[in-house]
């Protein structure tokens, strides 16, 4: 169930590279938060009749939600503004999220920028519900100083396997190159995996790529432009495919942002 909930900021911290990080107290919408959901956020300082913007759900836990954000145009640079102590009216959570892997299946987390969010919030509460694998994490960026929350997967319990593509971190080259390194042993060792994907559209089409040609359940984060939020605008289209196999418009804030790799149409 969705809710408004007027939330006030608990911590509203720099992350470096032009991103932030903001924990709200939300005790109706942080319980009943599943990775991959999203929360669409009236920005204070902005007038109401400015359009709401939806972020990830980063963390969700002991009444508070925590996004992680980059600061990129109007909206975001007023909502760094933000105080701790002010209120933040809040909607959610929306959308569909990701399911968890199977039993005994090793989930796959392939992110990029801010798109790491959703897939930390993935990673703890796997660590969260004693899941017995160990989730794998593939982080790729131009520089070290896109590769955001390293530390905090890692207290999560997960393997961080890193690439930039100044070679300033990690791997030298895109994250495509380490994680076909890592499919290829989990194949050769019949290991069962599941992949989770959130980033840039390039990162997404690769990912579902690797999952249909591997016949494995892939689980893609969708990213697109969103006006309400909830179904009624159609902003946020992203093709998909029907049972039949035809293809159809899917609102992303409703249908997704999560969708199965099988499902998606890409341009
Ligand atoms: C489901 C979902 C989850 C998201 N989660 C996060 C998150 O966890 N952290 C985060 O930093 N951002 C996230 N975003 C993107 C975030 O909503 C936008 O960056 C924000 O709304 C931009 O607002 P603005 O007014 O600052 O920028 P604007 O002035 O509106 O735009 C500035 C620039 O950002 C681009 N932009 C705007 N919206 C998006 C978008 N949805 N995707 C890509 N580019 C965009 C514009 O094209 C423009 O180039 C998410 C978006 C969606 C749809
Ligand atoms: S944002 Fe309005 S239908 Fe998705």
């Amino acid at each position: 169930m969705k809710h408004d909930e007027t939330c006030r900021v608990a911590s509203h911290v720099d992350a470096g590279a032009g991103y932030k990080r903001i924990v709200l107290e939300a005790p109706a919408i942080a319980p009943e938060t599943r990775p991959g959901q999203f929360v669409h956020v009236r920005v204070p300082a902005l007038a109401d009749t400015d359009l709401r913007r939806p972020f990830s759900v980063f963390d969700a836990h002991g009444g508070k939600i925590e996004i992680l954000y980059k600061v990129v145009g109007r909206g975001t640079e007023a909502f760094a503004q933000t105080p701790p102590g002010a209120e933040v009216s809040v909607l959610g959570p929306l959308g569909r999220g990701f399911p968890a892997p199977a039993a005994g299946a090793t989930a796959i987390l392939v992110g990029g920028g801010y798109g790491v969010a959703p897939l930390h919030f993935l990673a703890r509460d796997l660590a969260r519900s004693g899941s017995a694998q160990r989730p794998v994490v593939f982080a790729g960026g131009r520089t070290a100083a896109d590769l955001l929350a390293v530390e905090d997967f890692e207290a999560a319990g997960a393997r961080c396997i890193l690439a930039t593509e100044d070679g300033s971190r990690g791997a030298k080259g895109f994250v495509t190159g380490p994680l076909d390194a890592a499919l290829k042993e989990f194949r050769a060792a019949g290991r069962p995996f599941e992949l989770y994907a959130c980033g840039p559209d390039g990162l997404l089409k690769a990912v579902t790529e690797r999952a249909l040609e591997l016949g494995v359940p892939g689980w893609i984060s969708t990213d697109r432009h969103m006006v309400c939020g909830v179904g009624a605008c159609f902003a946020c289209i992203q093709k998909t495919r029907d049972a039949s196999g035809g293809t159809v418009n899917s609102r992303c804030c409703i249908n997704g942002p999560v969708f199965k790799a099988a499902e998606l149409v890409w341009d």
